[in-house]
């Protein structure tokens, strides 16, 4: 075993996945060390899943190789099977059940004893605050009840590397933070973990470093810290309801930093770096002396699709040529919030919030205005 193999828990090397000739994997490298946090992100469709499905053995790769916990994912899966975890994007849990009868199976499917299942199911039921709906079907469970289960459920065999498919999709900010802190309560206790998300302030609250994801290929990894100041700090965004006076109001903000304009949305953006109030000031005096009209203009924090917009020059949904990639994808463009669930969705249906990245609050493609 070379020295990396023996301080990760995951180690990916290489790992491609076709699907007919949708190229879902094409060769990602990740290394995560012992109880640390992966955050993967990345866009609908970018891959994220079809790694978790080989990592916990669910799917059988193409090429190149992974490991978990020095075991090989292919050829020593039943291995790899006793050591891991798994919250999947679509809960697995047993609707017509209830909460504590899904833990219960759960810990026989374990091979625990029933008396040892019934105990450890109790834990968990107290830990997931779900001891008053325990014996409620979870098909009367709410959303966030529901991924709860499911997470609970993933550690009934107690696993060393826990990997949890995009957490906290659909659930409401309360319920989200909720699932936060027993996410960090996991890692406290020394679990290893790999997230899969959409949102950049996820990653940023629960993980030591980020792998971004695009097409199948990894297209930067960093600390969240890293991957910001590729962003060049905080970012100067307006909105001008006059369409025709858009490229006016790029002009008038150019000096600030380098501008980008949704054309449909009127939405336009600028990276401040750490000029934050100084740029304001600009932005308002250049929009004033051009008399462009302004709704919204405000400072916020980058987000993911500002990440994106610096790594590939391009938003996040959308080919290098400008062109939505939904449709090479097989998807059709449009809110996630109105997504109903897909096989690599929501099984419910429950809507996605529209926090996350993705043109769901442009509600169509980022295109560069050139002056
Ligand atoms: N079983 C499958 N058969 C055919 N194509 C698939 C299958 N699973 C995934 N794909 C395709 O592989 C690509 C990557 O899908 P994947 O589910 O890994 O993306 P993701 O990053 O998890 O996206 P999301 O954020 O929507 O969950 C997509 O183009 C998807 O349509
Ligand atoms: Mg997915």
């Amino acid at each position: 075993m070379t020295q990396s193999t023996m301080e990760s828990a995951i180690l990916v090397e290489g790992l491609t996945k076709s699907f007919g000739d949708v190229r879902a994997l094409r060769g990602i490298d990740l290394a995560v060390p012992h109880g640390t946090v992966l955050g993967l992100l990345g866009p609908n469709g970018a891959g994220k899943t079809t790694a978790v499905r080989i990592l916990t053995t669910l799917l059988q790769p193409d090429g190149g190789r992974a490991l978990v916990e020095g075991r090989d994912v292919v050829r020593d899966a039943a291995a790899v099977r006793r050591s891991i975890g798994l919250s999947g994007q679509s809960a697995a849990i047993q609707e017509e059940l209830t909460g504590r009868e899904n833990l219960e199976i759960i810990g026989r499917l374990y091979h625990l004893t029933w008396r040892v299942a019934r105990v450890r199911a109790i834990e968990l039921l107290a830990r997931f605050d779900l001891v008053d709906a325990a014996d409620r079907p979870a098909k009367n469970y709410s959303g966030g009840m529901q991924r709860r289960l499911d997470l609970a459920a993933s550690l009934v065999g107690d696993p060393k590397v826990l990997f949890l498919d995009e957490p906290t999709t659909g659930l409401d900010p309360r319920s989200r933070l909720g699932m936060w802190d027993i996410i960090r309560s996991l890692v406290e206790g020394g679990t290893t973990l790999l997230l899969t998300t959409q949102y950049l302030d996820e990653a940023d609250e629960l993980a030591d470093q980020i792998v971004v994801i695009d097409h199948g290929l990894v297209i930067a990894a960093g600390t969240a810290e890293e991957l910001k100041s590729r962003v060049g700090g905080d970012v100067l965004e307006f909105t001008v309801p006059d369409r025709s006076r858009i490229s006016d109001a790029v002009a008038a903000v150019a000096a600030i930093g380098e501008p980008h304009a949704d054309k449909e949305t009127g939405m336009v953006s600028v990276g401040v770096g750490g000029r934050g109030s100084d740029a304001l000031i600009d932005a308002v005096r250049g929009l004033d002396a051009v008399a462009v009209r302004t709704q919204g203009l405000a400072l916020r924090r980058p987000s993911l699709d500002d990440v994106f917009l610096a790594l590939t020059g391009h938003a996040a949904e959308e080919d290098e040529d400008g062109a939505a990639s939904d449709r090479q994808r097989g998807r059709r463009p449009g809110r996630r919030g109105a997504r109903p669930g897909g096989p690599d969705g929501d099984s419910r249906g429950r809507p996605r919030d529209g926090a996350g990245l993705g043109r769901d609050d442009a509600g169509a493609a980022s295109t560069r205005v050139t002056s």
